[in-house]
């Protein structure tokens, strides 16, 4: 394979290698990173931003999609034939009154990565990792999952003939649509009875021993797919930084996509300053949390307890190191927060008419508590980063307004009222509200 652009490179010792060779970590046992030569990508396209604007709207793949857009910045070796897109990306950044007054944040953005294809951000990161796998003629692609990586892998494996997906799932940790997601896709699909930390390990292992490809996202090539969140947001920003992101924090996979992006972008000069970071976890399963605090000197692993936020339930995230290296270019936060907090501002965004997970909600209550500290301003601008669709948690939702989560208790519950089939029930019922 002829590599322009691109070479895999350790993020602690250095150490480079081909991105054809098949390897997840260095020789020295520390992560990978995609790196590309930017003086020769700026180079060969001194043109960038007016390319990404000229491909805006349209409709053929792969330059429709909200990844491959930015593909000289994503897989620049990458041949276009290679691509598996659905394509992805393009999801709304919302802003309206409503949401400022309810978050209380004046000019507030809410990047929805649930509006992709399967309903998270993770077919952002899939759409690169598995046309990275079909480039490298694997056919058989696994990863480990609180629910979201496996919807997604299993959906973009089901696109290329010949391909398998077998996703590790943590036994009945979680939803029943996500569950539903990896199997209907035709995923091999083995539900352990683990949490997502020891599905992590197993998987690992199982890739080491046999030729599969793994696509969690210790896997670099699918970071780089994500990276498209911050860059899709900044055009939608008219290339304007700003002065905040917050961003839920599990694995610790997207936050550190996110930053190499914004940092790639500035390096290019397609922005001019580097906006701050906020990553938000929740109290149940906090270890970046607990390792902010040490100045990332330790790295705490905790045993992650149960959280509505089931998503980021993860005791050991395989991408901390990457993402403590992003929170400290960026100036940035970690903070923590509890089970009601984030399902009271999962309660108010879908109050507002935009339907986010509960591990959003982390974001958005974090964002709260920011606010509250001042830590974020009145009036900077603050993108937040909803990672998955309400519609993937709707049991949650419905429980949640009938007042039956013991510690989330809904301020403004809105269950739905019982009438029996009789005109005057139904209009006493209209009449009651006023
Ligand atoms: N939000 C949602 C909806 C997620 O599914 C995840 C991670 C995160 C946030 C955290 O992102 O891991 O990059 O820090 N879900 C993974 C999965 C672990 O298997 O679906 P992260």
């Amino acid at each position: 394979m002829t590599t322009t652009f691109s070479h895999l490179a350790c993020i602690a010792c250095g150490r480079r290698y081909e991105t054809d060779d098949i390897r997840y970590r260095c020789d020295c046992g520390d992560l990978l990173e995609v790196r590309h030569d930017l003086e020769a990508l700026a180079h060969a396209y001194p043109d960038l931003k007016a390319r990404f604007e000229s491909r805006l709207g349209k409709f053929e793949k792969p330059y429709c999609s909200g990844v491959w857009r930015y593909h000289e910045l994503i897989l620049p070796d990458l041949p276009v034939a290679a691509i598996v897109s659905k394509p992805e990306g393009n999801t709304n950044l919302y802003h309206s009154e409503r949401l400022s007054r309810a978050f209380n944040t004046r000019n507030l953005y809410l990047k929805h990565e649930g509006e992709n294809p399967t309903l998270s951000f993770k077919d952002r990161g899939m759409t690169a990792g598995v046309s990275w796998a079909r480039h490298l003629g694997m056919t058989r692609v696994a990863c480990a999952s609180t629910g979201d990586t496996s919807a997604a892998m299993a959906a973009y494996a089901a696109e290329v003939d010949g391909m398998r997906g077998i996703v590790f799932l943590p036994h009945e940790k979680i939803s029943p649509e996500q569950l539903a997601q990896a199997i209907s896709y035709g995923a091999l699909t083995l539900a352990i009875e683990t949490d997502f930390d020891g599905c992590m390990r197993l998987v690992a292992e199982v890739c080491a021993r046999r030729p599969i490809y793994l696509l969690n996202s210790m896997n670099s090539f699918r970071i780089e797919g994500q990276k498209a969140i911050g860059l899709e947001t900044l055009q939608q920003l008219g290339w304007r930084v700003p002065d905040w992101f917050v961003i839920p924090v599990g694995n610790a996979g997207n936050i550190s996509a996110l930053g190499k992006g914004l940092l790639e972008a500035r390096a290019l000069g397609l922005i001019d300053r580097l906006p701050r970071l906020a990553g938000i976890q929740a109290r149940a399963a906090d270890p970046f949390y607990r390792g902010f605090l040490t100045g990332f000197k330790q790295r705490p692993v905790v045993e992650a307890a149960p959280t509505y936020a089931s998503a980021i339930r993860i005791g050991d995230p395989v991408s901390r190191d990457k993402a403590a290296r992003a929170v400290l270019a960026f100036d940035g936060v970690v903070e923590e927060v509890e089970e009601a907090e984030l399902m009271e501002a999962k309660g108010m965004a879908d109050r507002a008419g935009v339907s986010v997970c509960p591990n959003s909600g982390v974001a958005l209550a974090g964002l709260r508590k920011l606010r509250a500290q001042g830590t974020i301003g009145d009036a900077e601008t603050v993108v937040v980063i909803l990672t998955a669709h309400g519609a993937k948690f709707s049991r949650l939702g419905v429980d949640y307004h009938l007042g039956a989560l013991a510690d989330a208790q809904p301020s403004a519950p809105n269950p739905p009222v019982r009438v029996r089939p009789l005109l005057d029930q139904v209009l006493a019922a209209l009449d009651k509200e006023g």
